[in-house]
């Protein structure tokens, strides 16, 4: 237990601890000190604001940057002025120098207030800087500063780095160079700042660059760099000068710069940190104080009576076990079919049987169904091209992407994405208890998985809420607000991770929910497809799947102590143990292997090459299940023993006799009186008497007791040796299948 709470307390940012008290706010900690200074700090900071501040930014677009930005600034009480929205962007790309555009737009907008000695102008970016603090405390810092006009600093110089030298040194780990993101002073050196020509094209990095570079000029602003962080963090280049911490008072999440113990009051992802800022704005301006704050804001009332029209495609481009499953999940979707269109993309020749079934009986119902085969020759990229292709040509309101591998088990999920309103949201799908998931919390240089400091605790749903994250697969739902700018189209990258690149690079927010157990993936690696019934073969990769598939559902109830368990015959145990999927799979693998014994004395499966008492059979060491079938007798076969047969306990159970037996009138219709070489023995029957054959069944002979109303998927447990003498009872008509183990011989 204490294990638990001090992993849950403290996760992990790159290679340092992170105190993180998001779930329990009991157990101090030697970090907490200087969070709650700060939070002292940010308390005394409620002072009156005196001063006249005008607040800037620049946003052409409303983008989910900008929604974050705006929101950070409501959270504190900032009132900002937004420039240029709506207008068209001329400052160049984000990749290249530009920005030219801004300073002319706040040009324009601090004119009017060029003589107002007092007042304070703040400029930020929006779509890449989240606002921690209120103004006040912002305020403050500046004072505190004593310049007139202060710039955010940053670890590199650009875009011009043969200014480098030209520039004061620093101190230790400071940053030493200029970053337009965000400024802060009194209107009239605001003013006289811009008062130089720039084109919409050129740098306003380099712009503020060049006043900040001659003296005479920086001097006579009054102008400096904010160099340890006071008030603005950039955070290019700053990992390891930044720390997330979580606030002991108001359990909320703060950013300390660890050198100079500030807490920046204005973060920005300058540069390559954008995805650094989305992973620590999960936790800035009060997301959560202990549950998810943010999960309440902004929802979607879904109107019954206009629901949005979505494009529910399912794209299946590698084999995957428990096929039949996935798609009782995507009908399990609770959404009026007449607003879905379904296509289903398969590039794989074992589903088609089972897609082109689903669509015929089930595709009337929705807006349109469709598919594309493993014949029509589409790779995941065409495939998923082709979905998406599908949904703007019905004016669909959104695409449910769906891959082949995410079992829907809420079928609530739909409805749920729909109501967080977002432009993509997805929820966590993770492999049944494993820490693979549908997401990845940060990502490597080259753009690949990389661990997050709270990966584990998003998937382990220690920590619930909505994540922004770099990367999605799987199951997502994208609006078509974004259908411009998603492109699965990427001459290195596979289809998903082009695709969270495109969004990416357009600034499209990822989110993950996991505020809901929605679903999970199911494990296709090694799925061997080239066997009979390749689902059988997954225990190991698919446990949870694979019970729920092939175990009996009244199983469990078996195992508690209060249930009363059959006794047809004394001392022989009938019990429900697997499904009629488990019986009809496990006969397949066996017609399909073929080749059943000859039922001569003669068997050189045996060591000793001899079987006294043969029966037509097939070992499941012949169908390559030996190993499978031991487990299954641990796993499930041995807890019904331990039940019924008290204080015999070998655990795991051995047998070297797993094998399935065929009884039919014209081949071996009966098996003669003999004892087993068990200790005890197990019966499953594999088919329905009267339904598939007449006859058979178990006579024990010391008991003159037979029990031949035996039921498909139902088990006889009796011991092997001395008491449980038995004989198999005729079969007149049809085929009797029953699949036996002789345990610890
Ligand atoms: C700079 O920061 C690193 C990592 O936080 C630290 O190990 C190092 O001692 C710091 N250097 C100085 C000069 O403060
Ligand atoms: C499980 O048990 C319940 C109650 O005993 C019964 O109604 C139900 O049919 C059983 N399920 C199956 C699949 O046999
Ligand atoms: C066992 O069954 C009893 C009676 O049905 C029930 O009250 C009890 O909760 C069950 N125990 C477990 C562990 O399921
Ligand atoms: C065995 O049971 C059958 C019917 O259940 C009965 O007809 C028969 O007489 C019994 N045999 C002996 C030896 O008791």
């Amino acid at each position: 237990m204490q294990k638990q709470q001090e992993r849950t307390l403290l996760l992990r940012f790159g290679a340092l601890p992170v105190l993180f008290l998001l779930l329990a706010s009991q157990g101090a900690h030697a970090d907490a000190g200087a969070a709650a200074d700060a939070a002292a700090d940010v308390a005394a900071a409620e002072s009156n604001l005196n001063d006249k501040v005008e607040v800037f930014t620049v946003a052409t677009e409303p983008t989910d940057g900008y929604a974050r930005y705006i929101r950070s600034a409501r959270i504190y009480d900032v009132k900002v002025t937004t420039l240029g929205l709506g207008e068209h962007w001329k400052g160049g790309d984000m990749q290249h120098p530009g920005g030219g555009f801004k300073v002319n737009l706040l040009r324009k907008a601090v004119a009017p207030l060029k003589d107002e000695q007092d007042t304070i102008v703040l400029f930020t970016d929006s779509y890449d800087v989240i606002i921690t603090a209120k103004l006040e405390e912002i305020v403050e810092l500046f004072k505190e500063s004593k310049a007139k006009l202060l710039f955010s600093a940053e670890k590199f110089c650009w875009p011009d780095s043969s200014l480098t030298d030209a520039y004061p040194e620093v101190e230790g780990n400071a940053s030493r160079f200029l970053n337009s993101g965000a400024f802060i002073g009194y209107a009239p050196q605001v003013n006289a700042l811009l008062e130089e020509a720039i084109d919409d094209m050129d740098d306003d990095q380099l712009y503020y660059t060049k006043v900040f570079l001659d003296e005479a000029r920086r001097a006579k602003l009054g102008m400096k760099l904010d160099t340890q962080s006071r008030l603005f963090q950039n955070l290019h280049g700053a990992k390891n000068d930044v720390k997330l911490k979580v606030d002991i008072e108001s359990n909320q999440g703060i950013l300390q710069n660890v050198n100079f113990l500030t807490t920046p009051a204005i973060v920005h992802g300058n540069g390559l940190s954008k995805v650094d800022l989305n992973a620590y704005g999960n936790y800035l301006a009060k997301t959560f104080n202990g549950i998810c704050t943010v999960c309440q804001e902004y929802l979607l009332e879904l109107d019954e009576q206009h629901l949005p029209v979505i494009s529910l495609s399912v794209i299946v481009p590698m084999a995957v076990p428990f096929f039949d499953q996935f798609l009782e999940g995507i009908e399990k979707i609770n959404y009026p079919k007449q607003n879905l269109h379904l296509l289903i993309y398969s590039n794989v020749e074992l589903h088609d049987a089972d897609i082109k079934s689903f669509v015929n009986k089930h595709g009337e119902k929705y807006a349109s169904a469709k598919y594309t085969l493993s014949t029509d020759n589409l790779d995941e990229r065409q495939g998923r091209q082709l979905a998406f292709d599908q949904a703007k040509l019905r004016k669909s309101d959104y695409i449910f992407f769906i891959d082949g591998d995410a079992h829907i088990d809420d079928g609530e999920v739909l409805r749920e994405l729909l109501k967080l309103n977002k432009q993509f949201v997805a929820p966590l799908f993770a492999k049944y208890h494993e820490l693979w998931s549908n997401f990845w919390g940060a990502l490597s240089e080259g753009g690949f998985y990389a661990r997050s400091h709270d990966y584990v605790d998003i998937v382990k749903r220690d920590l619930i809420g909505i994540f922004n994250v770099p990367h999605v697969t799987s199951i997502y739902l994208v609006r078509s607000s974004v259908f411009d700018v998603l492109s699965f189209q990427h001459s290195e990258y596979d289809a998903d991770m082009a695709m969270c690149e495109s969004l990416r690079k357009a600034g499209v927010f990822m989110f993950i929910s996991n505020q809901r157990y929605f679903g999970h993936l199911v494990n296709a690696d090694n799925f061997d497809t080239k066997v009979a019934r390749p689902d059988f073969y997954t225990l190991f990769s698919n446990r949870y799947d694979w019970t729920e598939k092939y175990i009996h559902p009244n199983y469990s109830e078996q195992l508690n102590a209060s249930t009363v368990i059959e006794q047809p015959c004394p001392d022989v145990y009938w019990m429900a143990i697997v499904t009629d999927a488990f019986c009809d799979d496990l006969v397949a693998i066996m017609e399909n292997h073929g080749t059943w014994s000859d039922g001569s004395n003669n068997d050189n499966r045996l060591e000793g090459g001899y079987e006294a008492v043969p029966t037509r059979d097939i070992h499941m060491k012949q169908v390559g299940l030996e190993v499978l079938y031991l487990k299954f007798l641990e796993l499930f076969v041995r807890p019904l023993q331990e039940r019924v047969f008290t204080g015999y306990y070998h655990n795991p159970p051995r047998a070297l006799m797993n094998f399935m037996v065929r009884y039919r009138p014209d081949e071996q219709p009966s098996l003669r009186p003999h004892h087993d070489a068990s200790t005890y023995t197990i019966n499953i029957a594999m088919n329905q008497v009267d339904t598939d054959y007449e006859g058979g069944g178990c006579r024990f002979l010391r008991y003159n007791c037979s029990v031949t109303e035996t039921k498909k998927g139902w088990m006889l447990m009796h011991p092997g040796r001395l008491t449980h003498y038995h004989e198999g009872l005729l079969v007149t008509k049809g085929t009797r299948y029953i699949m036996i183990s002789f345990i610890d011989p």
